[in-house]
């Protein structure tokens, strides 16, 4: 009887197929990684060169174990063929103690030396990143809200949103805590994890090397836009970041310009002032991100897209249909009165 056709045309049916399809996977993945955007491999702080240290030392052991054993079980597959061909009628049985000796060896010593060295090696890190060499002078506090967070600095007297400034090569502290469920704090090129806990308080460290914009995210799924949760940390040169401190510390201008001054009404005469603040306005809100220099941020809605007027104007009239289950009602407002109150919050700089 024939062949069922469907048995000869899986394209992995052959056994050269399976092996190369083997091969190839882990190149597959590796793949992804080339995009070192915000990678982990970039290690930009000491936290994460640390981290860095021991990841490629746990993939370069893990590669060479994952070959040998691959090896061995060609060789292990390749001998059993020639076997059933009857190639190796002047090859004899193994002996008995050869395979005792391989299962004693591979299978319980090396991995148990292998796996304590990974250990160790782990503790070390673990231990190393505890505290940063200098102590920290400066503290920030951020809270994860579902999908912002809200990021205080408590000795500055600072309250901003989704973007946090420090100033290079130094240590900054760093508290988290939570509003509502779990989120977990995660600057990939410069340090690991963590997370942030409702009714806790979770601390360590950020130092990066050298000045630039790094990307941050929620790592712990926290509800429907947990993708669209992320921050910028921007680590400025010592003259930069005093000149930052000392423009967030301002309260917000007063207008003098009419048409800016009819926007401040309708901002102050809506509903927004119940979940914002802008300093030096009667806007005390605290549920949402504090408002008082919200031009000078680069993202709206936690970075889901760049602050500029059009997205601006977007996110107030319909905030559901950019980010859908975040917590910003949409405003209803006229064209005029929308353009004035636009008009107001590009003066929050
Ligand atoms: Cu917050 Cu995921």
């Amino acid at each position: 009887m024939p062949q069922p056709q469907s048995r000869r045309r899986c394209i992995f049916s052959s056994y050269r197929r399976r092996l190369l399809l083997a091969i190839l996977m882990p190149a597959l993945f590796l793949a992804a990684c080339a995009d070192n955007s915000a990678s982990m491999l970039t290690g930009r702080g000491p936290a994460a060169a640390q981290i860095n240290t021991l990841w490629w030392i746990m993939f370069v052991v893990g590669a060479i174990v994952y070959l040998l054993v691959m090896g061995y079980l060609l060789l292990a597959l390749f001998r059993r063929r020639g076997d059933r061909r009857g190639d190796d009628d002047e090859e004899e049985a193994s002996e008995p103690d050869e395979g005792t000796g391989i299962v004693i060896w591979g299978g319980a010593v090396i991995p148990a030396i292998i796996l304590a060295g990974i250990y160790g090696a782990t503790v070390f890190t673990l231990s190393a990143l505890k505290e940063p060499e200098i102590p920290e002078d400066l503290t920030i506090e951020v809270t994860g809200n579902q999908f912002w967070w809200d990021v205080n600095y408590p000795e500055l007297g600072i309250r901003t949103a989704n973007e946090i400034h420090i100033p290079v090569g130094q240590p900054v502290a760093v508290k988290l805590t939570s509003e509502d469920v779990i989120h977990s704090f995660w600057v990939p090129e410069l340090h690991g994890k963590l997370d942030l806990i409702p009714g806790q308080v979770t601390e360590f460290w950020l130092e990066a090397s050298e000045p630039d914009t790094y990307l941050g995210e929620c790592a712990e799924f926290c509800g429907v836009q947990h993708a669209k949760m992320q921050f910028l940390v921007i680590a400025q040169d010592d003259e930069e970041f005093l000149q930052w401190v000392e423009q967030q510390q301002q309260p917000a201008p007063e207008p003098t310009d009419p048409m800016i001054q009819q926007g401040q009404q309708i901002f102050l005469g809506s509903s927004c002032v119940y979940c914002h603040t802008v300093e030096g306005t009667n806007a005390t809100g605290e549920l949402g991100p504090d408002l008082t220099h919200l031009a000078s941020r680069s993202t709206l809605a936690a970075g889901t897209i760049p602050n500029n007027r059009g997205n601006l104007g977007g996110w107030i009239v319909a905030p559901q249909s950019i980010k859908p289950g975040s917590l910003m009602p949409p405003t209803q407002l006229t064209g005029p009165d929308l353009q004035a109150l636009l008009d107001y919050l590009e003066t929050l700089e």
